[in-house]
Parts: structure tokens; sequence; C-alpha cells
């Protein structure tokens, strides 16, 4: 095997081009393909930056010649030559005009057969991807993902310390606080019995330091939730984290608009148009069915309840009767796309959001069929398609159910499913909303009480401060999300800054004295030592890179993720450890894992 002694790399392979014609250049990288002529060979090298053409032949010297002819795919070698314009061109990649005739190669490493070809938009299965996660991000589109990851994190710095934020880190080791997700604990040897917790998000620690006087903080922060996992989620996942003193949402919202905007700027080359729209969330809810709605297509919902709270069809009127609603959605235009079979698809789509079933009316050719309107009067049925504003071509889609929410869950998601069945969703086409006025608490049915829909820290409406603790149902927070396309790519709010509010708060979530002592002691007594108004916000960053990379999945955008069940692949984590490091902690295992499980 050949070493780098005495070689310089003068340049990455994807970056020559017609005017380094004429230059000697030195390459390091990985064999992609050889192609063995007989007397002319050809190796596609590659790096991070993309392909280049090596070239030998009969002039080639006969020991190099011999050595380019035992490369195989994946070896990893270094070349110095001469750039030249090539005889046979290619436009499929952008150093297609040119090729390095070789005078000097070298062969740093041998590799095996990778278990799947290192190219863009592999089909190799994901869970081989990720056992060989090191090979998969060898692939073109992989490195783009992590490189693209790489620019939003720097902006992000960039920016927020031109605008004075102070960029500070927070512990890892914490006091587990449980309100939201699970946490991951981990166990002190030193204090047999107790445990830290990775943090959720450093919520605490950032509003300690608006109280230190810091007055703009950010942090790329490691955050840690023990929850299920989605396209969207990881249990470990990183935020772009934000808070500042002597604020209002305006402020916040103004500042982090400038950001997104230079980021879509300098990464896409995308301008998004600022301020941005805003919408309230009871709105957001009753048009889009969803609290993140994606606003690239129509669709919206429509309420019918009074139109058929009377109906002698029991599964119009019984949803109504019983407290909930009937609601459409009209797939304008596209009845065409949606014959029956895909219509009953749908209904079963539906029922994974509790909805118990899906009644629709199909407006083709000039005729109207439908699964309800022999049970309506003409009038009923006339009144539902005035409603929906239908035309010869448009599909309507009805769910009635007692629960709103039900009826929200399942149309919000049927009208994104309806999209994307439709392949009219543009990922190129970057739709961002904040939402605003959302509901300080949403009931829990697991805990049977009233939960903070944010965080507890989260400051109530001014016009709502007195329905704290007497009206939790319609109490509205000082909270925003930021959306984009669907997806909820950052969350933040007004925080409390008041001791007597926050006690309040606590009491509302049905905390006594002692156990928000207990728990929030820390923050209640800080807050006693003069408390700027603050607020803040924090991004996912996982998920923003993901929507920039055009990515179905924020592990796309994460070097190392985990898997649906939480392990990982590669390193085969979660694992047992040794008994010796068990009885240093003073833990005993109670139950293990059956069998090892595959995600
Ligand atoms: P929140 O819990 O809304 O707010 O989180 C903020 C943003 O973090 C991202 N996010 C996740 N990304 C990947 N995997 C997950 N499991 C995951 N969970 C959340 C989302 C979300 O919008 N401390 C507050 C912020 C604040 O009030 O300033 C917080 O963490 O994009």
């Amino acid at each position: 095997m050949d070493n780098l002694q005495h070689f310089h790399r003068t340049n990455y392979c994807g970056t020559l081009r017609m005017e380094d014609v004429g230059k000697t250049v030195s390459l390091c990288g990985w064999v992609q393909r050889q192609r063995d002529l007989g007397g002319l060979i050809f190796v596609d090298l590659r790096d991070r930056t993309g392909l280049i053409q090596l070239s030998f032949d009969d002039g080639t010297d006969k020991a190099i010649f011999e050595k380019a002819s035992s490369l195989r795919s994946e070896y990893v070698i270094a070349a110095t030559g001469l750039v030249r314009e090539r005889e046979s061109k290619t436009n499929k990649i952008p150093t297609g005009d040119i090729e390095v005739y070789v005078t000097e190669l070298r062969l740093l490493a041998k590799a095996e057969t990778p278990p799947f070809e290192i190219v863009e938009n592999s089909n190799a299965n994901d869970m081989l991807r990720l056992k060989y996660r090191y090979l998969d991000l060898r692939r073109p589109d992989m490195q783009h993902a992590i490189a693209t990851r790489h620019r939003v994190t720097k902006i992000a710095r960039d920016y927020f310390d031109e605008q004075g934020f102070l960029e500070i880190e927070t512990p890892m080791l914490t006091k587990s606080t449980p309100e939201g997700a699970r946490d991951y604990l981990v166990p002190s040897r030193v204090h047999p019995g107790k445990f830290y917790a990775l943090p959720q998000s450093p919520q605490q620690y950032k509003q300690l330091l608006m109280l230190s006087g810091f007055d703009r903080y950010m942090q790329i922060a490691r955050c840690f939730r023990d929850e299920d996992l989605r396209a969207d989620r990881q249990p470990e996942f990183t935020q772009i984290d934000l808070e500042m003193s002597f604020v209002n949402e305006d402020d916040v919202m103004t500042i982090q608009e400038g950001f997104l905007k230079r980021v879509f700027h300098e990464v896409l080359n995308v301008e998004v148009q600022t301020p941005f729209l805003r919408m309230p969330w009871r709105e957001a809810m009753d048009r889009f069915g969803s609290d993140k709605p994606d606003l690239r297509f129509g669709f919206e919902i429509q309420n019918i309840s009074d139109l058929v709270q009377n109906s002698g069809f029991k599964v119009f009127a019984e949803p109504v009767a019983n407290g909930g609603s009937v609601r459409l959605i009209n797939v304008n235009g596209h009845a065409a796309d949606f014959p029956r079979k895909k219509i009953d698809k749908l209904a079963e789509f539906v029922k994974t959001y509790k909805a118990k079933g899906l009644a629709w009316a199909r407006l083709h050719n000039g005729e109207v069929t439908s699964s309800y309107q022999k049970f309506l009067t003409d009038e009923e049925n006339r009144a539902i398609l005035e409603c929906a504003n239908a035309q010869d071509g448009d599909l309507i889609l009805i769910v009635g159910d007692a629960k709103d929410e039900v009826v929200f869950a399942s149309l919000g998601a049927l009208r994104c499913e309806c999209a994307k069945q439709l392949g009219i969703l543009d990922p190129m086409d970057f739709k961002f909303l904040w939402v605003t006025e959302f509901p300080m608490f949403e009931y829990s049915e697991e805990e049977n009480r009233y939960v903070a829909m944010h965080h507890p820290f989260t400051a109530p409406m001014d016009e709502d401060i007195d329905k704290l603790e007497t009206d939790k149902k319609n109490c509205r927070a000082k909270a925003y999300d930021i959306v984009l396309n669907g997806t909820e790519l950052g969350g933040g709010s007004i925080r409390i800054s008041v001791p007597e509010t926050q006690e309040a708060m606590f009491r509302a979530l049905g905390f006594t004295d002692e156990d928000a002592m207990e728990r929030f002691g820390h923050l209640i007594n800080a807050f006693k030592f003069g408390a700027p108004p603050h607020g803040g916000l924090a991004y996912g960053l996982d998920r923003l890179c993901m929507l920039m990379a055009g990515a179905d999945s924020i592990r796309d955008v994460i070097a190392f993720p985990k898997v649906q069940n939480a392990s990982e692949p590669m390193t085969n984590c979660p694992d047992v450890v040794e008994q010796k490091q068990l009885d240093d902690l003073s833990i005993a295992i109670t139950k293990l894992e059956q069998e090892p499980s595959e995600a």
C-alpha cells in the first residue's frame, strides 16, 4: 500500500473545469468505477465535491497502468496528472468536458465490495443504509444534505451574532422536570438512587440567563425526548434555541423572519417574502384542521353542522346533537382523479384518525354521485353543495363526529393526503406562516387534567389573564409557532416574568405549592430577584434542514440517526452494560428485552 509522503492535494475533484486545462493537479478520493478497455483505462474518482475522470493509456508509465488496472470501486487513491479536454464529453457531470491524464498514482486503501452501490438516490433498504451509515454518507445526496446542515448552522450563528445574541452553552446533565415528553435519565454514581435528566430543551436555563442579564441568548442545542419516533421526530435532535429580554411577540417574530429570509437566500437562493402571514390557532384549526397547516394548496374545511343537524340521516345529525360537528373539504377539480376505489382507500385513511367513516360526493361529467344523497332531502343536498361551492369536476369529502378533534384531525390529514396523492406539492414552494394565540392548556385524557400546551412558563394573553384559573379552556397564550409547508419548524412564546402569575399557572396545572417548589423552585426563587420581560423561540434545526434539502425525513439530514425503535443499527445501541457498571451505579435490572428488535 502506498502512503501520502511528499504528496499534496491541490484540488477537489468536482471543482475542475475547462479553465483548468493544462494544469497539473493532485487529487485524492474513492474510485467510483473503473473501466478497463484494454489499452485504455478510465477511473471515475470521487470526493465530497463530485466526480472527475482519470485516464490512462499506452503512453502511461507501465507500473502506473498496471496499478490502475487493479483498481476496484471504493478503493482509496491519490493521483497526479494533467488536466486535458476530453475526447468524448458528457453533460451528466459538471466536470464532463475534461479529464486528468495520470502521471502518478498511489493506492492508499483497498475496499471490500460495499453492500450497496455508492450512488445518488440509492434504492438500498433503509436498515442496510443505516447499518452501513458511513458508506451511506458517502453518497452525493447525503453529502449534500450534511453540507446544507452545516451552512444553515453557520448562518444561524452569524446572523444571531450580528443581532447581538451570545452563544451560551447550558448543561446536558440536568434536573428531571416531568412536564412534557418522557425524560432520558442518567444515573448518578456518586449519589446512588439519584438521576440526572438529559435536557428536553434548554428552556429553564435560557430563561435564567435572561434573569442574569445576558439579554440575547442563542445556542445550537442538543435536546433529548423519549417519545415515539416519526418522520420528523428523533429521540435526540438539535434546536436553534433563542431567548431575548425586553421584547414582545412582534420583536421575536421580526428577528426570526430576518433569519429565515437570510438562510433561504444564502442556502437555496430563494427569496421569501416577509412579514409572514399570521393566523390565530382557532382560525388554523377551523380552516385547515391543523395547527401547522400546509398553505401550498386550498381544500379548506367548511362547517356544515347547521345544514344537517335536523336531517333524518343519523350519521350527520347525531354528531351535532352530541356536541361535535360535520365538516367537509372540497378537493376542487379533482373528482376524476379519485374514482370509487381511491375514495374507499381515503375512507380507510381517515379511520386512522378515529373517524368512523367518510361521506363523499363526486361531481363528474354533469352528474352527482354520492354516498349520502339518498338519505337527505333535496334541499339539504343542495345546501351542502352550495356551502362547498361545488362545481362540476369537484370531489366533496365529509366527516362528522361527536368530537370536534376527530373531525379536524381527519379532515386536516385528508386534505394533505389528497394533495400528496395528486402530486401537487412542490417542495420548492415555501409557504411560511405564524400560528398565534394558542390555547394555554390542552386536556390530557391520559392524566385526566389540563396540561400546558406549550410549556408552563408561557405567558397568557393579557386579555385572558383572568381565565388562567377559572376558564382554562378559553385561556389563550402569548405563544407562536413558525410553520412551513405543514411542518412545525419552531415554537416559542413570551414567558411569564411575574412571580404571582407563575404561581397561578402552577396552580392551574394542578400543582400544590410544595410540588411546584420541589420541581421548579430554582425558577420560582430566581424570579423574585428581578426578572426582565422575556420571550424566545426554538427551531428544530433538523426539520429546517429537512425542508431545505427537500428530504422526506429528518433522518436524511442527521449523520447518525436513530430508527423507529430508538436504536442505532450501526453501533447497535442501546446495549447491555457490564454488571460492574451497574453495581457502580447501584442499579439492578428487573426486566430484560426479550429479543433484539429490528426497526
Ligand atoms: P418545542 O417543544 O415546541 O419548544 O420545540 C421546538 C422545536 O423543536 C423541534 N422538535 C423536534 N425535532 C425533532 N425531533 C423531536 N423529537 C422534536 N421535538 C421538537 C420542532 C419544534 O418546533 N423550549 C421550547 C421553545 C421555546 O419556547 O423557546 C421548546 O422546546 O421543530
